[in-house]
């Protein structure tokens, strides 16, 4: 290791928890901005038609923080757990190289898409198909995070087929870990919307129609995701729940995620009852407790895994250390500049007015 695991793995924890949190945006951001297009061209909705159009400009920059968040992530669990990722990346190698091909695809449909609108035309089903990629993807990391911890199956795999498009067998966790994560993305993108209603760019009717169907999608959500919670962990071999039972940091964990999720119902339904009259305060505490839930989670899923792996001979605390320190010192100086300038373009973003009310005060 060429520096601390504790140090590695609080910037993996970290940087993972605002991927999760981008990726949950992207994910229950498509799913809105489709059904809210389709809507609007088949009820002749003029809110779901706005909604959607305003949704899908934000689309294709979520997807920049998908990636430059996976990034840094992707390397720590290099790092960390290269053994495992590697071989499980390998192994199901066809279907991991082709995520830059989906992830490339989806992205060109995003401005396909916002090019169609800014014409009048309808790109309900660009929205369906970005949106049926983004499942995919997620459905290639989940697949790929749970071979790793699989190092029994991994010989038979590549005596079966060298060639990386065997599909791992069965695995009990791998389904519903997927679907937890699509229903943090509903309670997530939910929470997300009434954060957005709160934007006074946009008419009183437009911010309503954000707080009160976010409100409801978090609504709905929370009891789903907090459901897929404990559907993951009764998946989990018996010594896991054990071992994960008896630590000292992860039931606590676990239960700030709990805590944090139904929150984030709780503060679906104020947001249904009050729309856009929600305080500001509030707004800004939802998108916080969305952060920390996902933080939680991030946490929780990592204790998940270092106790499967250390079940199976593999103990990330044992590994040699050979300190990098030139390494660590530019890391962390690029970080906090990286961390800073993607806070200088949030704030520049929320600022910002719409072209069309530029060009009237220009005019
Ligand atoms: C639309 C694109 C993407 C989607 C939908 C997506 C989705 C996901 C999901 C669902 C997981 C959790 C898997 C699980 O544990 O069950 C995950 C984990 C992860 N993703 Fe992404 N991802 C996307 C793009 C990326 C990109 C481009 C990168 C990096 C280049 C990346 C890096 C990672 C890493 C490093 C992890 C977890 C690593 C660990 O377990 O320590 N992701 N992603």
């Amino acid at each position: 290791m060429p520096a601390p695991v504790w140090l590695l793995k609080s910037l993996h924890l970290l940087l993972l928890s605002l991927h999760f949190v981008a990726v949950q945006l992207l994910l229950g951001g498509l799913l809105v901005a489709f059904v809210w297009s389709l809507l609007g061209r088949l009820r002749r909705d003029e809110n779901c038609r706005a909604a959607s159009g305003e949704l899908a400009g934000y689309l294709p920059v979520v997807v920049t923080y998908v990636v430059n968040l996976g990034v840094p992530p992707l390397l720590f669990t290099q790092v960390l757990y290269g053994v495992a990722l590697y071989t499980s990346t390998i192994l199901i190698g066809a279907y991991w190289i082709s995520v830059i091909f989906l992830l490339i695809a989806m992205y060109y449909m995003l401005y396909a898409a916002t090019r169609r609108l800014a014409n009048g035309r309808t790109w309900w089903f660009l929205a369906l198909a970005s949106l049926l990629i983004v499942l995919g993807i997620a459905k290639i990391y989940s697949t790929t995070m749970t071979l790793m911890l699989r190092p029994e199956v991994w010989q038979d795999m590549y005596r079966a087929n060298a060639h990386g498009t065997l599909a791992p067998p069965h695995d009990p966790t791998l389904l519903p870990r997927w679907t937890f994560m699509v229903c943090a993305a509903l309670t997530v993108a939910g929470s997300a919307l009434v954060v957005l209603s709160q934007r006074r760019i946009f008419s009183v009717q437009l911010r309503d129609f954000f707080a009160a169907r976010g409100g409801l999608l978090a609504l709905v959500g929370a009891p789903l995701w907090i459901a897929t919670g404990f559907w993951v962990w009764h998946t989990q071999p018996a010594a896991v729940v054990h071992q994960v039972a008896q630590h000292a940091l992860y039931p606590a964990i676990g239960l700030a995620w709990l805590v944090c999720a139904a929150l984030l119902g709780v503060f679906g339904l104020l947001a249904l009852a009050r729309k856009s009259r929600l305080p500001v305060a509030l707004a800004v505490g939802v998108a916080l407790v969305a952060i920390l839930a996902d933080a939680a989670a991030v946490i929780f899923r990592d204790g998940i895994r270092d106790m499967t792996l250390t079940g199976k001979g593999f103990n990330l605390w044992n590994q040699p250390l050979e300190i990098n320190l030139q390494v660590l010192i530019i890391f962390g100086v690029l970080l906090v500049i990286g961390l800073a300038v993607i806070g200088w373009l949030v704030a520049v973003m929320a600022r910002a007015k719409p072209v069309t009310e530029v060009t009237h005060e220009q005019g």
